[in-house]
């Protein structure tokens, strides 16, 4: 741990106290200049540390700065944590890091993306300040087969972490959106190299992207995304909800294989019993969701009167009063 880590856990745990430069200086084994040089980084990064004479150092509010160092001290299980302040984008960042990567996971966290990937190689937009852009590198030992299902415990993971921290209750839209209302606030995009032999997946990219304050979208997404917070309401911080997500996704994939995951992801889905389009390469077709099976494949009904199973697909819902079924 760096002393700039250090001392952002000591402040972060006595919230509301002064901490003497001389314990910090202490505890660490390094003089109090040290001390105090890092507080004045630490400042500059935007952290308001106080200091009085005689009395030492507090951590005052806590501003939505993305800190390594706190996203850090709070991580249940040790991971590198990157924070970048621009970059094309964290999943093909951490494509790049892949073959240096030694047996260490990772989380690249960039405050803007110029080349935010979605799905269908889609864009992402990720404007500066207002989201969450991370991705996870993990050194996996998720068998290849259970690839879907890892889409489907990140999706539970955001879910549960907002539930947890905010007032809100998301849902999820088959098979990786998840939405506030009838709006879309945050999207999974899972990325895997695995061996043949072994039928594992090694190295797993998990993407998560989350509008977390946007304010202004552009024209063609403003009626179908939005974001956690708006402008007024109080927010927790980008830092707490990626720590608790990260920790929450590693929990989750540590039990992948337990039933209560694919549960709770058709408790939260608004995709059931809904009339949808299925949209394939080159053609859509009109169908009804009967449900989502226990691998959470979807099990629709076209309007041909066939039944069919999907494991992978692009949908949408139509909106009520669309009576193209008929
Ligand atoms: C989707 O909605 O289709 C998936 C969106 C995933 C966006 C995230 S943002 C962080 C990571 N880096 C990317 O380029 N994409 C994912």
């Amino acid at each position: 741990m760096t002393t700039k880590e250090f001392i952002i856990k000591v402040l972060l745990k006595n919230k509301n106290e002064y901490i003497s430069g001389e314990k910090i200086s202490k505890e660490l084994g390094i003089s109090r200049a040290a001390i105090s040089k890092s507080v004045k980084e630490l400042k500059k990064e935007g952290y308001d540390i106080h200091s009085i004479t005689n009395r030492g150092y507090s951590l005052m509010n806590e501003i939505d700065v993305l800190s390594k160092e706190e996203i850090y001290s709070k991580l249940l299980i040790p991971m590198d944590v990157e924070i970048l302040n621009s970059v094309d984008s964290t999943n093909a960042y951490c494509k790049r890091l892949i073959p240096n990567q030694k047996n260490i996971n990772r989380i690249v966290v960039s405050n803007t993306q110029t080349k935010g990937k979605g799905r269908k190689e889609r864009n992402f937009f990720s404007p500066p300040n207002t989201g969450i852009y991370m991705s996870l590198l993990l050194n996996s030992q998720i068998k290849v087969e259970n690839s879907l299902k890892i889409t489907l415990a990140v999706s539970v993971a955001i879910c549960r972490v907002l539930e947890k921290l905010t007032d809100k209750k998301p849902k999820i839209k088959w098979v990786n959106d998840i939405f506030l209302g009838d709006k879309k606030i945050a999207g999974i995009l899972t990325e895997a190299s695995s061996s043949f032999e072994s039928g594992i997946i090694e190295n797993l990219i998990i993407g998560i992207g989350i509008n977390f304050s946007t304010e202004f979208f552009p024209e063609d997404l403003t009626n179908i995304a939005d974001s956690i917070f708006s402008k007024k309401e109080k927010k927790t911080s980008r830092n707490e909800l990626i720590v608790e997500l990260t920790n929450e996704i590693v929990y989750l994939l540590n039990n992948i294989e337990e039933k209560y995951i694919i549960e709770e992801y058709i408790q939260k889905s608004i995709v059931i019993g809904k009339n949808i389009i299925v949209h394939y390469y080159d053609k859509t077709e009109n169908a009804k969701v009967l449900g989502i099976d226990e691998n959470g494949f979807l099990q629709i009904l076209t309007k041909n009167g066939e039944n069919k199973t999907l494991s992978s697909g692009e949908i949408s819902i139509r909106p009520v009063g669309d009576e193209t079924w008929n």
